[in-house]
Parts: C-alpha cells; structure tokens; sequence
C-alpha cells in the first residue's frame, strides 16, 4: 500500500518535472580578446526557449511556435558574442544606464550638473559608448521549476559613463508554460541618480526574418504620444494621437502609415522612432502593446509597469550589416518596443521622474506575452 501511494506521487512528481520549464546555464563562446560569454536556456513544455546571455544580459534568441507549431527564433541578433560589441545595435540587449536620449548629454540633480559622452549628433543614448549592452554581467541564479528563472547581475561603478552613484542591477528572466517570458529590471543606488532600464528586443514574428514587419498588425494602448524635434528630443508636449498615424489604439498595419510625411513627426523619425505614453496608471502592469503577424498568426502581447513605450521600427538599418544566419538588415525589418520612463526625463520636471534615492528600488517590469492562431 505505502509503497503504491509512493509510486503515485512519484508519477505526479515525474510527469510534473517532464512538463516543467527548464533552465540551463551553458558556455557562449568568448569576446575577441578572451572574456569568456555564458548563455542560459530557459525552456518549457508548450514549445518555447529563450536564450540570455551574459553580454549586456542579453535576450540572443527567443524561439516561439507559429500557428503550425513550427517554432522559429523571433528576435534579430549574432550568432556570436563579438558581433554584438563589433556590430552594436542594441540587439535584445538590456540597456543603461539611461535608455534612449538625455539631451546634449547634460543633466542636473540637487544643483549639480553631469556631463556624459555624447554618441547620437548632440545627445547622449543608451547609456553612452559603453552602456550595460556592453558590460558583461553575472549569472546570479539560474533555476528550473514551473517558471524557468536566470537572474543576471551588474555593478555600476560611480562615475561610470558620467553617472553618479554606484548602481547594483539585476535583470531577472523567466519562462512559464502560459508562453509567458517575464523580465524584471532592479536597481539600487548609494547616491541620488537617474536611470531608465529596458530591453531592447527587435521583433519579427514572421521567424528568422522571413518577411518585414510593414504587414505587422500593431495595437498600441497609449492616448497620447511625446513628440521630438528633429534630434529625437521630446519638445515636452504630450500630444493626443487621434487622427494621426501615431493612433494605434485599435490594430493597423505598421506600413500603412510610416511613410505619411505631411506628419513632421514621421519626418523626424524617419518612421515610428517614439515614446508614447502607456494608459493607465504606472507602477502596475498594465497592457501596453500587441503586434500580430498574420501570416505566422504569432502574437505577441505585452504588459509594462513602465511610464512610456518607445515604439522604434528599425528605421536605422540600411541593410550594411548581418545578423544571424547572414541576414542582411534594413529599415523595417523589425519592431521594438521599449518600456520605460520617458526619454530626456531627467531635463523635464513634469515627466515621471527618472531619478532613484538611496534606500528606494527601482523596478521595471515587462511581460511578453505569445500565441498563435
Ligand atoms: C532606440 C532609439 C532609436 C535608435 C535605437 C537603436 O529605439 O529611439 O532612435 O537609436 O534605439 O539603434
């Protein structure tokens, strides 16, 4: 009798385990001048994996199924570790320590003022030359279970890249069978700072690249937008997108109207390269974006906890440089969609602000969320 009770819990233990998700930490490769890269797998039973690894705590691959239950890999990158430094293009990397633009790389916290190193025309992006897409971060935990977790790790020193205060983050990835892949951004600070952490992932649903993303049906939940000059900088008006290409709060097509040039803001972002403002109250998750492609009938939904969402349609691609399997890369070739606070925060008192005190956590939060039909 006890020996049959035993036997059936193992049963449920076993088939249990058999339909757990699953995480596994594996060498990927080396840097050009022999920094070892590590990678972890997070896999689970409904046919998802999703591949990090420690360069820039990097999303390098994320396989999803399609409506015939082929999965492909949906996210552009390398093959390699190297590309990613020789090549940067923010790739599924997670960035810092302030995504998207701080303007003329000037800011001022508590009366003093910080200079960072400007590298996009006049502004500083993504954290400057060596932003945390390039740092190479630890693997802190990685855990298998009915949610496969990788927790990775990054201290910023203070000063680093012109930013005060010493930064301790953790991005934390995780699988569950619902094909949800959660990340979570934490940081903790030792003086006043500002920050705004994200992932930078490229989507294209159609898997590995086959199509562009003009046939891509997007759903943005954001009533409103912050517009930018003509250097990306928002001017610090929110504008209502009614009547504009900038509505996606019911479906349309990416391409319908990313070539619309009566628009100045289309002109400006050479396309949709734009923070819009997320309804709802921040803090919570809450539906941000859904972009489904028809042809794959991969969805994909997300949920942020974030502010603002940019909207950015690859418009800097031109097709000179290859991503995996020697895919050349060209403007539209994928979508990514950045929660965060809003760009140029910490020089406008009336954005959510970007700054972050001793004693507080920041976190992040963002949910990716996929099927097929
Ligand atoms: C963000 C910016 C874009 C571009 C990309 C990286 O999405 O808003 O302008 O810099 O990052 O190429």
């Amino acid at each position: 009798m006890k020996t049959a009770i035993l036997g059936a819990a193992c049963l449920i233990m076993c088939s249990n385990t058999a339909f757990a998700a699953n995480a596994v930490r594996a060498p990927f490769g080396a840097l050009s001048d022999g920094t070892k890269i590590e990678a972890v797998t997070l896999t689970n039973g409904a046919g998802m994996s999703a591949k990090i690894m420690t360069l820039g705590a990097t999303l390098q691959s994320l396989a999803v199924p399609d409506k015939a239950g082929h999965k492909d890999d949906v996210v552009l990158g390398y093959d390699t570790a190297q590309e990613y430094l020789t090549r940067p293009n923010y790739f599924g990397a997670s960035v810092g320590r302030y995504a998207n633009r701080i303007a003329k790389g000037k800011f001022s916290l508590d009366g003093k003022g910080y200079t960072l190193v400007t590298n996009d025309g006049p502004n500083s992006l993504h954290g400057g030359p060596k932003g945390f897409d390039k740092r190479v971060w630890k693997i802190d935990a990685v855990t298998s279970g009915p949610d496969a977790r990788a927790v990775f790790s990054y201290v910023s020193a203070d000063g680093e890249e012109g930013f005060p205060g010493e930064l301790k983050v953790t991005a934390t990835y995780s699988l569950n069978e619902q094909n949800e892949l959660k990340l979570e951004y934490k940081a903790t600070t030792s003086k006043p700072t500002v920050l705004n952490l994200t992932n930078h992932s490229y989507f294209n649903l159609s898997g590995n690249d086959a199509r562009d993303v003009m046939g891509n049906m997007v759903t943005l939940h954001a009533a409103k937008f912050t517009p930018v000059d003509a250097t990306l900088i928002p001017t610090g008006e929110r504008r209502a997108v009614a009547g504009s290409p900038f509505d996606f709060r019911t479906p349309h097509r990416v391409g319908d109207r990313i070539r619309d040039a009566r628009d100045q803001q289309i002109r400006y972002g050479r396309g949709y390269d734009h923070n819009f403002i997320v309804d709802g109250a921040a803090g919570s998750l809450r539906p941000a974006a859904v972009v489904n492609d028809p042809v794959s009938g991969r969805t994909m939904e997300m949920s942020v906890s974030a502010p603002g969402i940019q909207f950015y349609t690859g418009n800097f691609m031109d097709g000179t440089f290859f991503g995996k399997a020697q895919r050349s890369y060209r403007q539209g070739d994928a979508i990514c969609l950045e929660p965060g606070v809003f760009p140029d925060a910490p020089n406008h008192a009336d954005f959510p602000t970007a700054r972050l005190n001793p004693g507080q956590t920041y976190i992040n939060t963002i949910v990716y969320k996929f099927s097929a039909k």
